[in-house]
């Protein structure tokens, strides 16, 4: 199957030809170096079973799917690459095919408000229970585990508190205990951090975010190094069906090629408004691992290239934090983040409402930007007027 050939890593070794190589060799029909968005559903058949490249219907398999499946594995590190309709489905995919009524998992106490609901409203009714412990502290993470534990399920950096857990600690621990370590990179992409180098098992993205890059595409992705995993979460992802369609897929493939230099953009441009943010008197707190003084530095300075394009902050109420929301003119309102426009948004009534009233609220006083590749003069002047 096409989906299982990876580069040749004597040529292909650097991140950036990875991105813009791996899975998209020239369309040997036509010379074309972009796969083609092949906006098909099915195959014809040299004869019954007799299928070219292995496709016979594209929601068990389609190639422009297929280039995006290879390209994902070789800049994660991983053997099998799957594409998902959104992150949520990648999230729900793996969750069925790994665990079972009866089960546990650990999950984070700061996390995307919608995983915090898959568990809590989704996985839970069916009979999978769940702990969010503070995933920093690996004494409480290894102290939550239990006999029936399948899954410790991380988040570095977490959505929106911008916390770091270290993964080759809790992969430690998810191993002793028999367990998967899921380590959702969103906020990090490949580019600045790759766990299955770190010992996790599997990769969870919302592609929808820095991957696809450009606000136009909602998506998501499973990447494991085990290749028997990742038979069996192609097995079900083909049998619950919550694939990538080829537009998707095609336009998340263009995003990634240029995913290096735009996190290098996106981490210079965070660093200069966390500059700006943590001198400036109407901020109470800034939220960065770039930040010596963050509890999770040193861990994010070990696994992770440079610190993100995300910041959170605290204003000194919530009606100061709505405030700085609805006065930014250049930082748009709005949910969602790793595009290459600077977005600003209040978790409390946004992205998390839906972990209002559980372990996972958060502070009200909380803003968090998404910092894009504008000109950072423009963005610093814009963030000064909206606290003035
Ligand atoms: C960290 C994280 N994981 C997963 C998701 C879910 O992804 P999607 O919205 O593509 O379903 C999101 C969405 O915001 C997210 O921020």
């Amino acid at each position: 199957m096409d989906s299982l050939i990876l580069m040749d890593n004597e040529v292909h070794q650097g991140f950036e030809t990875l991105a813009i190589h791996a899975g998209q060799e020239p369309d040997p029909t036509t010379g074309a170096v972009v796969p083609p968005i092949y906006q098909v559903s099915t195959y014809k058949q040299d004869g019954i079973g007799g299928l070219r490249g292995g496709y016979e219907y594209s929601r068990s398999a389609n190639p422009t799917r297929t280039a995006l499946e290879v390209c994902l594995a070789e800049v994660e590190g991983g053997t099998r690459g799957l594409a998902f309709a959104s992150g949520l489905a990648a999230e729900d995919t793996l969750l069925r095919t790994v665990c079972k009524p009866g089960d546990h998992v650990i999950i984070p106490d700061d996390a995307y408000g919608g995983t915090y609901r898959l568990f809590a409203k989704v996985a839970e009714p069916w009979g999978v229970a769940f702990d969010p412990v503070p995933l920093g502290d690996v004494d409480a993470v290894r102290a939550a585990v239990r006999p029936e534990t399948k899954l410790i399920w991380v988040e570095t950096p977490t959505n929106p508190l911008l916390g770091v857990a270290d993964i080759a600690a809790l992969a430690a621990v998810a191993h002793d205990a028999g367990a998967l370590l899921v380590v959702d990179n969103t906020f990090a992409s490949p580019y600045l951090q790759r766990p299955l180098t770190l010992g996790a098992d599997v990769v969870v993205h919302s592609t929808t975010k820095y991957i696809g890059g450009h606000s136009d595409v909602v998506g998501g992705a499973l990447i494991v190094a085990d290749a028997d995993l990742g038979e069996r979460l192609t097995y079900h992802q083909n049998a619950m069906g919550a694939v990538a369609g080829p537009f998707d897929a095609w336009l998340t493939l263009r995003g990634i090629k240029t995913l290096g230099v735009r996190m290098d953009r996106h981490c210079s441009n965070a660093e200069k408004v966390v500059e700006m943010l943590t001198r400036h008197p109407a901020v109470r707190e800034v939220l960065y691992p770039g930040l010596p003084e963050h509890p999770g530095h040193e861990v994010a300075a070990k696994q992770m290239r440079k610190f993100g394009g995300m910041v959170s902050f605290r204003m000194k109420s919530e009606e100061a934090a709505v405030a700085v929301c609805e006065r930014t003119r250049l930082f748009i309102l709005g949910e969602s983040l790793g595009g290459v426009e600077s977005l600003i948004e209040h978790p409390g009534r946004m992205t998390h409402a839906s972990a209002a009233g559980s372990p996972l609220e958060v502070p009200a006083d909380l803003v968090r930007l998404s910092v894009g590749i504008e000109d950072i003069d423009d963005l610093l002047r814009d963030l000064e007027q909206a606290l003035a």
